[in-house]
C-alpha cells in the first residue's frame, strides 16, 4: 500500500472539477448504498436527463447547489486497495484565490482541469501559478469533456503541448497530462474505450501509483525547536518536528543561530527511545552539552542555513484591506514568531500572464515580490532548498488575521554583512550619570487635541524637577528629518518608524523623551512600542473628542479638511484608531493644562 497522497483539485466554474471527484469516489465503490440511490434519485430531477450528476456527491453546501459553484475548499478522505487520498476540492473562482492558496499549502500534487473545447485559459495559468508559489512540484492535467470535441486525438495533442509549455513557463516540476471525460468516466477510474490511442493510466490509476515524497528530498538534516522541555533540573530536551533528513544518536549537530555543536545523545519518538528518527517525525533530543538553543532556534546537520533579519519573497496577499507598504506585522517562520515589516513592494505580478508591474499598493488575491524585514534575525532558508523554512505568513498585530502567505526568493545580502557593534559605553552608564531611568513618553491623540501643548508643559515640569529631557513634536520634525514626508498611509508608518528610532537613540544617550505625532495607527504605535522597548515606552492617549478638536481649529486645519482643501485629514478622511490599553488618558477639554500636566506626573510616579 503507498503512502497517503493528499491533493488538491482545481477548475474553472464549469470544467466539471465535482463531477471527477465524485466519479471517482463513486467508481472506487466508496458510497454508501443509500448515499448512491439517494443519488441517482436526486439527479433525476437534476440537470443530466435522468442520468447520475456525479457532481451532487461533493456539494457539501447548500448555496453551491443554489448557485451551482464550489464556494469553499472543501476536504474528502477516501481509500482505495492501494491507497489513502485527502482531496481538497476549491473553487475555480479568482475571488476564492485565499482558498485555493491554503487548500494547495496542504497538498503534495494538483490535478487541474482544462476543459478540451476550451484548452488553456487564463485561469488555468493563475491555478498553475499558485499552485507552484504554494509549494506544489507534482501535477496532473485532466483534460475533460473530450466528448465534446469527439474523443479526437489531434485536439488533446494540441492542449497537451501547451500545456508542456505553460510547465516550462512557470517551472511547475513534474507534470502528467491526461484526456479523461468526467460525466462518462473515461480514464477516470477504467480505460476509455473512446481513446484507444491514449496508452497510459487512467487518472485514478496514477494517483494510486505516483511517488511525491522521493523526488523531494531535501538537503540534510532539519528540526526547527519548538519548545525546550525541562521537567527536572538534570534533563533538558529540545522538541520539534523534523523537516528534512535523518538523525542518529551520536551525530553531530549545529544549533543555528548560535553556530555552537553538540552530539545527540538520545532520541525520544513520542515516548519511546530511538536509535533514529527521520522527516516529518515528533522528536525529543538531548545533546551531550549545554549550548544555546531555544524557541525558534534551527538545529542543523549536513546543511546550512540563512541567519538574518532580511530577505526577498514571494508574497500572496489575502486582506480584504490593501497592503501599504512599511506596514508593520507579526512574521511566523519556522516556529518563530516576530515583528516584522514589508519594507518594500518591488512589484506586484500579473496572475494570468506573469508580467512586472509597478505597485504601491497590493490589494486580495495579488501576488508581489516584497522585501521584508524582522525585528530580530531569522533563521530559515530559500523556498527552493527547504521548503518547511522558507515559507511563513503575516499576521495583522490588530485583527490577527492571516493577512498574507509566502515564500523565501533570497535573503538580503546587506543583512547578513550588518554586525551589531558593542559598544563600552552603554545607555545604564549614560543614564547614570543624569540619575535618572530613560523613558519615552508617546503621546497619541488627534490633531489640535493639546498633545504638543501638554507635553511641552509636562517637558518643563520635569525640567524643574531636575530631569533632563528632549521633546519631539509632529510639525517641527516634518519640516526636518521627516520633510519628506507626507499624510498617505505609507509616509505615516514610515514617520512613526523614524521618530520610534529616534527616541530610542535619545534614550540610549540617557534622556526622557516625549513625542507629539498623531499616530493614528495601533500597528505603528505596537511597532513604536517594541522598537523603544515595552520597559521604556509610555503611551499617553489624549482623548479630547473630534468635536473639540474642531471646534478649536487652532490651526485652521479642520475647515480647511471639511471644505476638502486637505486629503488624508486624521479624524475626517483618515481613520485615527483609538488605543485599547494606553499606560495613561488624559482629556485636555476636562481640566486646565497644568492640571492635566499634574495628573500625568502622578500617572508616572511609579516609573520614574
Ligand atoms: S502622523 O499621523 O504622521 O503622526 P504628525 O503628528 O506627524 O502626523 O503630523 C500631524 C500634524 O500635521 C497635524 O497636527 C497638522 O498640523 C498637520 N497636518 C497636515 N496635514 C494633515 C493631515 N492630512 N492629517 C493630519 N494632520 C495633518
Amino acid at each position: 500500500m503507498n503512502g497517503l497522497l493528499k491533493f488538491i483539485t482545481c477548475g474553472s466554474v464549469d470544467d466539471g472539477k465535482s463531477t471527477l471527484i465524485g466519479h471517482m469516489l463513486y467508481d472506487a465503490k466508496l458510497l454508501f448504498t443509500d448515499q448512491a440511490r439517494a443519488l441517482e434519485l436526486d439527479s433525476r430531477v437534476g440537470s443530466r436527463e435522468g442520468k447520475i450528476d456525479y457532481s451532487l456527491l461533493l456539494d457539501g453546501l447548500m448555496a453551491e447547489r443554489e448557485q451551482g459553484i464550489t464556494i469553499d475548499a472543501a476536504y474528502r478522505y477516501f481509500t482505495t486497495e492501494k491507497r489513502s487520498f485527502i482531496v481538497a476540492d476549491t473553487p475555480g473562482h479568482e475571488e476564492y484565490t485565499r482558498n485555493m492558496a491554503v487548500g494547495a499549502s496542504f497538498a503534495d500534487l494538483a490535478v487541474i482541469l482544462v476543459d478540451a473545447s476550451q484548452g488553456i485559459l487564463t485561469q488555468t495559468r493563475r491555478h498553475a501559478r499558485i499552485c507552484a508559489l504554494m509549494g506544489i512540484r507534482h501535477f496532473v492535467f485532466a483534460v475533460n469533456k473530450m466528448d465534446l470535441v469527439r474523443y479526437e486525438q489531434g485536439i488533446y495533442r494540441k492542449i497537451e503541448k501547451e500545456i508542456k509549455k505553460l510547465a516550462v513557463d512557470l517551472d511547475l516540476g513534474h507534470v502528467h497530462v491526461i484526456p479523461v471525460c468526467a460525466t462518462e468516466g473515461d480514464n477516470v477510474t477504467l480505460k476509455s474505450s473512446h481513446m484507444p490511442w491514449y496508452e497510459k493510466e487512467t487518472l485514478l490509476g496514477y494517483l494510486e501509483t505516483v511517488d511525491t515524497a522521493e523526488l523531494e528530498e531535501e538537503e540534510g538534516f532539519v528540526l526547527p525547536i519548538q519548545r525546550v522541555c525541562r521537567p527536572n533540573h538534570t534533563f533538558r530536551g529540545f522538541q520539534g518536528q523534523i523537516e528534512s533528513g535523518k538523525i542518529h544518536t551520536g551525530d553531530t549537530v549545529t544549533a543555528l543561530p548560535s553556530r555552537e555543536k553538540a552530539l545527540v545523545q538520545s532520541i525520544l519518538v513520542t515516548d519511546r527511545e530511538a536509535e533514529e528518527a527521520g522527516s516529518g517525525q515528533a522528536v525529543t533530543l538531548t545533546l551531550d552539552r549545554e549550548i544555546d538553543v531555544s524557541r525558534g532556534c534551527i538545529l542543523v546537520k549536513d546543511t546550512d542555513l540563512i541567519v538574518s533579519s532580511m530577505f526577498t519573497a514571494t508574497i500572496l496577499w489575502m486582506d480584504d484591506q490593501k497592503l501599504t507598504q512599511g506596514k508593520n506585522f507579526l512574521i511566523k517562520i519556522g516556529t518563530r514568531l516576530i515583528p516584522a515589516s514589508v519594507m518594500d513592494i518591488k512589484y506586484r505580478m500579473d496572475i494570468n500572464t506573469g508580467e512586472h508591474l509597478a505597485a504601491n499598493h497590493l490589494y486580495k488575491n495579488e501576488i508581489a515580490v516584497c522585501d521584508i524585514a524582522a525585528a530580530d534575525e531569522m533563521v530559515y532558508d530559500t523556498f527552493q532548498r527547504h521548503k518547511g523554512i522558507g515559507s511563513f505568513i503575516l499576521i495583522d498585530r490588530v485583527t490577527n488575521m492571516t493577512s498574507a502567505c509566502g515564500v523565501v526568493e533570497h535573503s538580503l545580502r546587506r543583512s547578513e554583512n550588518i554586525v551589531w557593534q558593542k559598544l563600552d559605553i552603554t545607555r545604564e552608564i549614560r543614564a547614570g550619570r543624569m540619575g535618572q531611568k530613560p523613558l519615552t513618553l508617546w503621546f497619541t491623540g488627534l490633531s489640535g487635541s493639546g498633545k504638543s501643548a501638554l507635553a511641552n508643559e509636562l517637558e518643563k515640569r520635569l525640567n524643574i524637577a531636575g530631569k533632563y529631557t528632549m521633546l519631539l513634536d509632529g510639525d517641527n520634525i516634518r519640516m526636518g528629518l521627516n520633510k519628506n514626508l507626507g499624510f498617505e498611509p505609507e509616509d505615516r508608518i514610515e514617520n512613526i518608524r523614524r521618530i520610534a528610532e529616534v527616541a530610542r537613540l535619545m534614550n540610549d544617550a540617557g534622556l526622557i523623551v516625549l513625542t507629539a505625532f498623531i499616530s493614528p495607527f495601533a500597528s505603528d504605535r505596537q511597532n513604536a512600542r517594541e522598537i523603544i522597548g515595552k520597559e521604556n515606552f509610555i503611551e499617553i492617549y489624549v482623548s479630547t473628542s473630534l468635536e473639540e478638536c474642531e471646534r478649536r481649529d487652532v490651526k485652521g486645519l479642520y475647515r480647511k479638511a471639511r471644505e476638502g482643501k486637505i486629503p488624508n485629514f486624521t479624524g475626517i478622511s483618515s481613520a485615527y484608531e483609538v488605543p485599547e490599553r494606553p499606560e495613561i488618558v488624559i482629556d485636555t477639554s476636562r481640566q486646565s493644562l497644568g492640571e492635566s500636566a499634574e495628573l500625568v506626573l502622578k500617572a508616572l510616579e511609579k516609573q520614574m
